[in-house]
């Protein structure tokens, strides 16, 4: 039963249709709904705060009220027993346009994880083909892409774990927001950096809350930057107090998600060969970020230069030429922003060579000296 034609309009009140049998093939494997509340506001009338108690008999009160209503992405259920009228809205439902059933999972967003300051949804307007080279990388999020379209097409064999390594500012966390906006699903952000908080025991908590809250959407991306922090080898781990607990919950958590069809960990790190060895091993693929060859300088150039206020006097190809080993940031921040603020200060109408070279050579001077000392 399909209803798509219903379901790329208004939104519908979703339990205002009611299908009598519920038919295996047409019927939803799982949906997330979130409160919306009444459809009115009355004087008398608060929105209540509603917490569950027992999942299992959540998922049998809310099966039995809404069975055989549509399970449609953005559209609405209402409860009809205890909170008569109190609406739901599906965030998500696997598959879309299937029906509520016997064996539906029903899962009730919980508003206050969401709202753990940890974990931020990233938004940008960024798509995977603005990362220029890291052909690898791209071609797995595409994977990715399709997986989390279509589960079912890869059964147990879906992407779970991916770390991708290589050198700062070649695009590892800009791919990262890329895809999840391409895929427009939540996104789960940690540094991992801040997991090693004051007292004992909350880095491991925030890491178990970190996938918990994941598990709540039926389709999630979990991205943990700078792993190294805390995934250190070892050898280091004693060095940082509570950092082998966290890494014992990451282990843990990363097993327990070959469980969970549609959740996906993407780790990345500038050391990969600092990263335990346990931790290292659960990802199943790693990903080389390298720093771009010249013609993808020219490209990253020419991306950059359209978007500049004021216009460049050389071309891409000779600025490329002109900034080997230089990663995409170091263009971007170090060569034309800082082009671009020389000539607005001198009050220059365009940017031209002598900009150009003065921000190279500063850059140049600057990674001359070392600038991460491990203490
Ligand atoms: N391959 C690329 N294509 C286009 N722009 C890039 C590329 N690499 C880097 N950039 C630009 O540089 C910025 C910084 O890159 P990003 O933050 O993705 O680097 P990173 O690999 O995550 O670095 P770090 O290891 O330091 O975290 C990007 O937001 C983008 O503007
Ligand atoms: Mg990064």
């Amino acid at each position: 039963m399909k209803l798509n034609n219903l379901s790329q309009e208004i939104p519908i009140a979703a339990s205002s249709i009611v299908f009598a049998n519920v038919d295996k093939k047409d019927e939803a494997k799982k949906i997330v709904i979130e409160e919306a509340g009444f459809p009115f506001k009355l004087n008398f009338m608060e929105n209540p705060k509603i917490e569950i108690k027992d999942k299992t008999l959540f998922e049998h009160y809310a099966r039995e009220q809404w069975y055989g209503s549509p399970a449609i992405e953005g559209s609405y259920l209402f409860d009809q027993k205890i909170l008569p009228d109190y609406g739901f809205k599906i965030i998500s439902a696997i598959p879309n346009d299937s029906i509520i059933g016997d064996n539906t999972e029903i899962i009730l967003l919980n508003e206050e994880k969401r709202e753990n300051e940890n974990i931020k949804k990233i938004e940008s307007n960024l798509t995977i083909n603005d990362v220029i080279g890291q052909e690898k990388a791209k071609n797995k999020c595409k994977i990715i892409k399709k997986y989390l379209e279509n589960p079912e097409q890869f059964g147990e064999w879906g992407p779970n774990n991916i770390l991708f390594y290589g050198n700062p500012g070649t695009g590892k966390t800009m791919l990262v927001k890329a895809l999840s906006n391409d895929l427009d699903i939540p996104f789960h952000l940690i540094k991992a950096t801040n997991l090693i908080g004051d007292h004992v025991g909350d880095g491991a908590r925030q890491i178990h809350d970190l996938f918990e809250n994941a598990r709540e959407s039926t389709h999630a991306i979990i991205f943990i930057d700078e792993i190294d922090a805390i995934a250190l080898h070892r050898q280091y781990q004693s060095l940082r107090g509570d950092v082998s607990e966290i890494v014992n919950a990451l282990l843990s958590e990363m097993d327990g998600i070959s469980e969970n069809e549609g959740i996906i960990t993407i780790a990345a790190t500038n050391n990969p060969e600092q990263l335990d060895f346990a931790v290292r091993s659960r990802f199943e693929d790693e990903f080389e970020f390298t720093l771009p060859t010249e013609a993808e300088r020219t490209e990253i150039f020419k991306k950059y230069i359209s978007t500049l206020p004021l216009k460049v006097e050389l071309t891409p190809k000779k600025l490329s030429k002109m900034t080997d080993k230089f990663s995409g940031r170091d263009i971007k921040e170090k060569v034309l922003k800082s082009s671009l603020h020389i000539a607005i200060a001198d009050g220059k109408e365009k940017i031209t060579s002598k900009e150009i070279n003065a921000s190279i050579n500063n850059h140049l001077k600057k990674s001359e000296t070392p600038k991460n000392m491990f203490v």
